[in-house]
């Protein structure tokens, strides 16, 4: 490794040992997505049978782009920009709209834990009474017409303003101290949590008849690309791969830890809690269809509407729902504030390799415009409305298409792969051979490039949920737009002195990293 390289990864900070970065990475990995996106993705899409297309995402894409993200932050010891830069110069600019992708998740994501932190409280005394509907739009969101309104809605304000406080302090203390520790913590706690959720969810009566509804499996969906399409994407968002966030946790790893054995334990954690999220929402919807004398599936909701509506009724009907109430939405904020220290962590460490600033200075440069902007828009009476937009676009349009594209430029126009592996096999205990090329620059390419396709002939065809082609076109089509951009604005900036960009030699000997970052550099 060259000496430039090493004082370099002296002062970016590290993680102190292959714990700690698993740890890290499965924080990431379980997030929002885990707990209220999986079941209804699963369930819509063919129950039982999702388990075929989700299983292949996870081995034949989730697992091997994994092993990508990781070779690259690993193999080139940098925030994704400066990765890519050492890559090859002009790839610099995938890793800046990764990193702006990570920015803009991260000013909404902030807005649904502080939804959850809100409701972890409302839980204890069902403040909802018998309309969680509408207590939850009007009352708690105060949500109007579609429309642009940017009345600030103080219930929600102060919830993410104790969310971005809590984040800030996260980033400002560091990559062991504040991500590392915190999820080391953070995740002991959910997994007891979230267990103790299902355990008393799988007592409920009806709880069975969810269970069915979920596990049985609708063979014909297996011919339908929309439910391929659906598995890839949950993958994806899932395991936080393809926008960024892999690669800034790998390049705070040792070098001489096993990655592809780590990663392989990341994968397997994240859906082994992805599943359990499954059957504890199906066993709860199961009580709450008996409980209402309906079918499974007239009560089986998505996203925003199955955390904050469903669950509510859930609660209310429930003995001991109060319990069910606090563990689930406290799972959901844990879940959510270790996803979200690490996709700020990507801007956080971009900006820092790229300008001369502390680490407490690159933190607040970027969690503080986050936070103002984030409370801006999502403490508003509107929102709900741009949130579901900017969520939709960025992740087809965002995560999807810079995944793509940064598949193609490596292993496509860079034909970097074969370095990639060797670099994964010194010492990884699963080797990259054949199949990983195959897939990485084969099959996984093609999915994603399909996915991205149909994304977009659905969205040319109906506007995405109704809302006004205005709103679509400033915060669905015009936030991708802007992300994407974002590369070629910044990736001509001059690197912070000092900094090389020639990849780090493989065969010298790896400096002992400095893990206790320096406060001021
Ligand atoms: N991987 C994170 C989630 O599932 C972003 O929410």
């Amino acid at each position: 490794m060259s000496a430039d390289a090493t004082s370099e990864g002296a002062k970016r900070g590290a993680f102190s040992s292959r714990k700690v970065f698993i740890f890290a990475a499965i924080g990431s990995a379980v997030g929002l997505g885990n707990i209220w996106r999986f079941p209804y993705v699963a369930y819509e899409n063919g129950g039982g049978a999702f388990l075929i297309p989700y299983l292949v995402a996870l081995f034949c894409a989730g697992l091997p782009f994994l092993y990508l993200d990781y070779a690259l932050g690993h193999r080139f010891r940098g925030s994704a920009p400066l990765s890519f830069a050492r890559l090859s110069r002009p790839a610099e600019a995938v890793g800046w709209w990764q990193v702006g992708v990570c920015f803009m998740i991260a000013t909404y994501y902030a807005a649904v834990i502080a939804w959850a932190l809100r409701y972890t409280f409302f839980s204890v005394n069902e403040a909802w009474g018998d309309d969680p509907e509408t207590f939850f739009m009007k009352d708690f969101l105060q949500t109007g017409d579609v429309t642009v309104d940017l009345t600030l809605v103080t219930g929600v304000l102060i919830p993410m303003a104790i969310v971005w406080l809590a984040v800030i302090v996260v980033m400002v203390v560091g990559v062991e101290k504040g991500i590392g520790l915190t999820s080391v913590v953070a995740i002991p706690v959910l997994v007891v949590a979230f267990l103790a959720l299902v355990i008393r969810s799988l007592f409920l009566p009806g709880a069975i008849d969810g269970l069915e509804a979920f596990f049985t499996p609708d063979w014909s969906t297996l011919t339908h690309g929309g439910v391929w399409a659906a598995a890839f994407g949950q993958i994806f968002f899932s395991l936080s791969i393809g926008f960024g966030i892999m690669i800034t946790y790998a390049s705070y790893v040792d070098r001489d830890t096993d990655m592809t054995g780590s990663g392989t334990v990341v994968g397997l954690a994240n859906s082994s809690f992805e599943l359990l999220a499954g059957i504890g929402v199906f066993a709860a919807l199961g009580f709450m269809a008996q409980s209402q004398g309906v079918e499974v599936g007239e009560v089986v909701e998505g996203g925003v509407g199955l955390a904050f509506i469903t669950f509510p009724t859930i609660i209310s009907e429930a003995t001991g729902g109060a319990l069910i109430g606090v563990l689930f939405f406290a799972s959901l904020v844990v879940a959510g504030i270790t996803s979200l220290v690490s996709v700020l962590e990507v801007v956080v460490s971009a900006i820092r390799d790229k300008f001369d600033l502390s680490r407490g200075a690159a933190a607040a440069v970027v969690s503080i415009p986050a936070a103002l902007l984030s409370l801006a828009f999502f403490s508003t009476a509107s929102g709900l409305y741009v949130l579901d937009i900017l969520d939709y676009f960025i992740n087809q349009f965002g995560i999807l298409l810079v995944a793509l594209v940064s598949m193609v430029v490596v292993a496509w126009s860079l034909r970097a792969l074969p370095e990639l592996a060797d670099h994964m096999n010194r010492r990884g205990s699963i080797k990259l051979r054949l199949w990983w090329r195959l897939l990485v620059g084969g099959l996984v390419p093609i999915a994603l490039a399909y996915l991205v396709f149909d994304s977009f002939r659905t969205v040319v065809e109906t506007p995405y949920g109704g809302y006004p082609t205005w709103m679509i076109a400033i915060f669905g089509w015009g936030a991708a737009a802007v992300v994407m951009v974002a590369g070629y604005v910044l990736a001509p900036t001059p690197w912070r002195p000092g900094t090389s960009l020639d990849g780090p030699d493989e065969t010298a000997d790896e400096a002992p990293v400095d893990h206790t970052e320096g406060v001021a550099r």
